[in-house]
């Protein structure tokens, strides 16, 4: 049960952190206003009004403190940050919108292929575009800088409370577990944020941040400093650099929705290979249509105004099936704001 100065902290952090984010969202329309070609719905798509979207982030937060009152997870260790930092971070992010809103107008999506950054040439063709419409996709040092700041604005501050839903399942997992003798990999870890939640609640557990992107690991290494038993593999999910059953948890967050189909299942198929029998997978990503259907149209639009070229498969594929053809076991799926957490358990003794 957490005391009243935390339920204070968090209410007055949270509400800097949604005013901080959100403000800047609201600028970045003012100074690029979003040119948006039409996107075709089918008849009664349901579309979210502003006042639904608003109600599902207060509603994520409640739950984000349920579960640190519940003692799922402590208190977010940087609820206070560093205002210069703050500050250099905004300052980057609205440098960048004129850019990003550039790319849009011409659907510029594919600078990174055609002047590919130093040692990229060998990446899959699928992941050397601008995903987001992103300055340098995820190939430089710049964009692992800015990343995160542009994830919070888009989620209007909600972003890391998302990410620390799938820490429920984890946390219910490990519950009377010797963590120091235990495995968590995160593919797809970009600049490692998932992870510094789950070390600043598992000091003693031995994790380890995947990426395809050197400048995104090297940003991981940087958010992950304060923290021992942290390793880096620079490698694709499809094709994981573990032995099999070497795993206890495996996670991954916001990887599916940014793969072709068959790299899905190439990826699933891994993830489920290095897990150890009665080991657990915890998959978060976006929404899908029929989650929630007021959202659908929501869904529909995102990857015209973010380049995202395989979304609008993603939202309509069988990804659960993804895991259960793998050989995994569903554990439950929870819906959080504009994501949703799936949770698998490989058969066999813990
Ligand atoms: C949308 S970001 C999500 C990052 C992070 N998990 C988070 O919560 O913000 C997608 C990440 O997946 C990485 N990525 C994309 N395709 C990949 C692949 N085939 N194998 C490993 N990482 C990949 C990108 O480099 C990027 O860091």
């Amino acid at each position: 049960m957490a005391t009243a100065v935390e339920r204070v902290a968090y209410a007055a952090g949270q509400a800097a952190r949604v005013g901080w984010y959100m403000g800047q969202y609201l600028l970045a329309n003012r100074i690029s206003p979003p040119e948006l070609p039409k996107v075709d719905m089918p008849e009664g798509t349901g579309f979210p009004k502003t006042a639904d979207i608003l109600a599902d982030l207060r509603e994520l937060l409640r739950r984000d403190w349920q579960n640190i009152d519940d003692g799922l997870y402590r208190l977010p260790h940087d609820l206070v940050r560093d205002p210069r930092r703050l500050l250099a971070d905004a300052a980057r992010f609205l440098r960048d919108v004129p850019e990003v809103a550039r790319r849009r107008k011409e659907q510029a999506n594919s600078e990174v292929f055609r002047e590919p950054p130093a040692g990229t040439e060998k990446l899959p063709r699928y992941y050397r575009q601008n995903f987001h419409y992103q300055t340098d996709g995820y190939l430089s040092d710049r964009s692992a800088r800015l990343y995160d700041h542009q994830v919070e604005v888009l989620f209007g501050g909600g972003a890391d409370a998302m990410r620390r839903q799938a820490l429920v399942p984890v946390a219910r997992y490990l519950r009377g577990k010797p963590v120091r003798r235990m495995r968590l990999l995160d593919v797809a870890s970009g600049t490692g944020r998932f992870l510094t939640f789950v070390k600043d609640n598992y000091p003693k557990l031995e994790v380890t941040a995947l990426d395809l992107s050197q400048p995104y690991l090297q940003e991981a290494r940087r958010n992950l400093s304060p923290w021992s038993g942290v390793n880096l593999a620079l490698a694709p999910a499809e094709g994981l650099p573990f032995a099999d059953a070497s795993q206890d948890v495996v996670t991954c967050i916001y990887l599916f929705h940014e793969l072709p189909a068959k790299v899905r299942a190439q990826a699933a198929a891994e993830m489920a290979r290095v897990l150890k029998p009665g080991g657990l997978m915890v998959l978060m990503d976006s929404l899908q249509l029929g989650d929630k259907p007021q959202f659908d149209g929501l869904l529909r639009l995102f990857p015209v105004a973010f380049h995202e070229p395989y979304y609008a498969h993603y939202i309509g594929a069988d990804i659960q099936g993804l895991f259960t053809d793998a050989g995994l076991e569903p554990d439950g799926t929870v819906n959080a704001f504009l994501s949703k957490v799936m949770a698998f358990r490989k058969p066999g003794a813990t």
